[in-house]
């Protein structure tokens, strides 16, 4: 049988297991790099979607969670924790069962998109919805995981950016080499460290000949880094990144700094400009948090900060069915009437005849 391996195994010798380590794996990595015309010709680049809703539980946190659980495993943990605005919970439960291990999750309450919910749900989580931000449910787990027996798997788990690095070993490996630049959203911040790790590594070990400048895009409504200051109740449409206080927010500055890059906010009218765009354009329908980083590129080019010819790479985090209840509020479904079973009159309304 050939096919990929998931990530552990296409990247060992990189990533803290041993061969004692148990691979709890569902697949993960390996997804595509979609080449996007539109974007590539409303900008004069040459753009790339790293496209991680095709992931196995359709964000990129499964890189992540695939170490996390494999060493909790190895340590011989029985249940993990995590708070989450969605991605992370559904991720977590999955390869927590996959392990044979209890999945506990905090989630601000009615405020994560319900396919996340049900992913978590259907998965077998132990789900408890908090009346607070994903801000309080971080400092709870924290406390938990100090004070009780169970693993904490969110990205202040350091493994957790140790796995989702991989997705810079990906991107070179596709292109030959690093590109100019790296756009992605940031709400918990732990992913562009993640990537500015990868691209890091592979260039000090000379398998890319540079590294990206790294752009990181929050929601206008949870911009703290952008800002400078803790935002106390966050707020946007993209809820995945609806973030006040990002755990790895000082590791997010070093990448901006480092790559000399840049940490800006997007509307959420732009997000949602954005990922109407992508889905229409491009054919690749991503929840609206992921459509931050395309958001954030002709946010770019508008304001002429993005150097013509250059190749771009977008992380497109998760997929857009997570989510279809901010997608069809934006959407012109009732602008299609329901139509007699009749060929004609079909025809009519759909403009044939
Ligand atoms: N995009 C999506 C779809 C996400 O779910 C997240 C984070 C991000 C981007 C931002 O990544 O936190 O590493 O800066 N989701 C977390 C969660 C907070 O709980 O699922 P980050």
């Amino acid at each position: 049988v050939h096919q990929w391996r998931g990530v552990i195994e296409e990247y060992r010798d990189r990533l803290p297991v041993s061969a004692d380590t148990p691979v709890v794996t569902l697949g993960e990595g390996g997804t595509p790099l979609v080449a996007a015309q539109w974007l590539s010709e409303q900008t004069g680049c040459e753009v790339w979607l790293k496209v991680e809703g095709n992931n196995p539980t359709g964000s990129f946190k499964d890189r992540g969670m695939t170490v996390a659980i494999s060493l909790a495993a190895q340590a011989g943990d029985k249940a993990v924790v995590c708070a989450s605005t969605g991605n992370t919970s559904a991720s977590a439960a999955a390869y927590a069962v996959r392990a044979g291990m209890l999945p506990l999750v905090l989630i601000p309450a009615g405020r994560i998109a319900k396919g996340k919910l049900a992913q978590a749900v259907v998965h077998g989580a132990k789900l408890v919805q908090i009346d607070g931000s994903f801000d309080d449910c971080l400092r709870i787990v924290r406390e938990l995981g100090k004070n009780y027996p169970v693993a904490l798997v969110n990205s202040v788990n350091p493994v957790r950016l140790e796995g989702q690095k991989t997705a810079a070993f990906e991107v070179c490996d596709a292109l030959g080499d690093a590109p100019d630049l790296h756009l992605l959203p940031v709400g918990n911040a732990g992913n562009i460290a993640a990537y500015w790790k990868g691209y890091q590594e592979y260039a000090k070990d000379k398998l890319a000949t540079r590294t990206p400048k790294m752009w990181g895009f929050q929601a206008a409504g949870a911009a703290p880094i952008v800002r400078g200051a803790i935002v106390e109740r966050p707020d946007t449409l993209a809820t995945a990144i609806r973030v006040g206080n990002p755990a790895s927010w000082t590791l997010a500055e070093a990448a901006r700094d480092e790559s000399g890059g840049r940490i800006e906010s997007v509307t959420d009218e732009q997000i949602m400009a954005a990922q109407g765009e992508l889905a229409a354009r491009e054919g690749v329908f991503v929840e609206p948090a992921s459509a931050a980083g395309v958001a954030g590129l002709l946010h770019a080019k508008a304001q002429g900060w993005l150097p013509g010819g250059s190749t771009v790479v977008i992380t497109v985090t998760g997929h857009g069915l997570k989510d279809i209840d901010t997608a069809l509020d934006h959407a012109a479904v009732d602008k299609s009437p329901v139509t007699p079973a009749d060929t004609d009159a079909v025809a009519r309304v759909a403009g044939l005849s």
